[in-house]
């Protein structure tokens, strides 16, 4: 195992009523909010009503930027540093998904930058300063309730980038599973594979010393196997939404990255491409493309990971044949993706073949000249990964 520094010091209230504690939380920080919101989804389930009385009942003043959208755009994050500059804003409180939480993010960096926040997206200049967040989650999936990036998406040039930064973490994330009763079960379905992929990521490394971290990926694995299904079934089962709630915060706030040696990502730079030309679910072009890469990259020297993931994830006999078990265990990723409902080609989502090259391009463009570590990944390795999933 190799060294590691782990801190993680987001304070995570989970479980029922816990938004009664936002008020003396806000008021650690700041006494001006922004409340950051996206469609509209918290107004329509009371969400919004339980969080705005909290913050009434404390005298903590608000003011709101909501439409934050899916994939959220930099134009919305120019909009929120407006408004928390105007109203000379202290504290950031996004309320809603992975997508609500990063515009938040990126907001509080900007707040300080006198440049275009998209500048601090592409590193053409540094984050110095972030104005404090706390985040209310209403959807499992991202991690970003409790890690330090932000995913944002800019239309005019067609790139979906990631930044992050040690004080873009929340302070504090409220985590109530009975918030995420009513995410729709196509939002629900990608959020568990946004889970898994999360997971995929940080286990599929050669750092053989990290057994720890790996035994608490299967376990990761393992709970979005379980539940994932339950929850489609019955979206207000408690104990599902609960344990996927805390898997998504577990799967992506380091714990199963440390230790286990640079790793740069493989499914999901390929996915931020379709993500960037087409504005399609994220976890759902995850789903797509990841058994295409698992059984592109299977070779003799990473055969035992599979053989792994195989048997401690899927109960496959290890009495077979290696190649069969990982064989297998490929299978059983895809059917589970499908048998969550998600499509199985990106052609059911829209993509044809026309961008296919210039996505692939600028996956490896963006990686720096290859995408992934676990087995790097050259243009024409993506191109027939996304060929593969058409
Ligand atoms: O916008 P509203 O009306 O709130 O509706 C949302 C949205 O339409 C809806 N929703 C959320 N909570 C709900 C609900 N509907 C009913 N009941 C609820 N309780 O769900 C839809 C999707 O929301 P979104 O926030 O976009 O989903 P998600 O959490 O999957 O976030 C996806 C974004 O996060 C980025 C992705 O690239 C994508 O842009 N990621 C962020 C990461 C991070 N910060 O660490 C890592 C991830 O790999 C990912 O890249
Ligand atoms: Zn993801």
């Amino acid at each position: 195992m190799q060294n590691f520094v782990c801190h993680i010091p987001t304070r995570i209230f989970f479980g029922k009523n816990q938004i009664e504690v936002l008020g003396q939380e806000v008021k650690k920080y700041g006494s001006r909010v922004l409340l950051v919101y996206g469609g509209g989804s918290i107004k329509r389930h009371g969400i919004y009503d339980a969080v705005t009385r909290v913050l009434k009942e404390n005298g903590v003043e608000f003011w709101e930027l909501a439409g934050v959208e899916p994939n959220p755009r930099i134009s919305t994050v120019r909009r929120g540093i407006q408004i928390a500059r105007e109203h000379n804003i202290d504290f950031i409180l996004p309320v809603g998904g992975g997508s609500t939480i990063d515009c938040a993010k990126v907001i509080a960096a900007g707040f300080f930058y006198n440049g275009d926040p998209w500048d601090l997206v592409v590193r053409k200049a540094k984050i110095e300063k972030v104005l404090p967040i706390g985040a209310v989650l209403t959807l499992a999936a991202t991690g970003s309730e409790m890690n330090s990036v932000a995913v944002i998406t800019n239309k005019e040039t067609n790139e979906k980038l990631g930044i992050g930064h040690p004080d873009m973490v929340p302070k504090f994330s409220i985590l109530d599973p009975t918030y995420t009763f009513t995410v729709p079960a196509y939002q629900t379905a990608a959020g568990v594979a946004d889970i898994m992929s999360h997971i995929f990521e940080a286990y599929f490394n050669h750092e053989k010393g990290a057994f720890v971290q790996a035994r608490l990926a299967e376990a990761l694995l393992k709970t979005c196997i379980k539940y994932g299904p339950i929850a489609l079934e019955r979206p207000d089962d408690y104990e599902a939404r609960a344990n996927l709630m805390w898997a998504s915060s577990l799967a992506l706030n380091g714990l199963l990255q440390f230790g286990t040696g640079p790793n740069k990502w493989s499914v999901h730079p390929m996915q931020h491409e379709l993500g960037a030309y087409y504005d399609i679910t994220h976890g759902v072009g995850l789903a797509i493309l990841t058994p295409h890469w698992m059984r592109h990259i299977l070779d003799d020297d990473n055969l035992y990971k599979f053989v792994q993931y195989g048997v401690n994830v899927w109960g496959i006999d290890p009495g077979k044949a290696p190649h069969e078990i990982a064989g297998e265990a490929i299978d059983r990723t895809a059917e589970f993706f499908k048998a969550l409902g998600i499509p199985a080609t990106l052609r059911e989502i829209g993509i044809g073949e026309d961008k296919l090259e210039e996505m692939a391009r600028a996956a490896v463009e963006h990686g720096g000249g290859s995408v992934g570590t676990f087995k790097p990944l050259s243009y024409e390795d993506v191109l027939s990964i996304y060929k593969a999933a058409l």
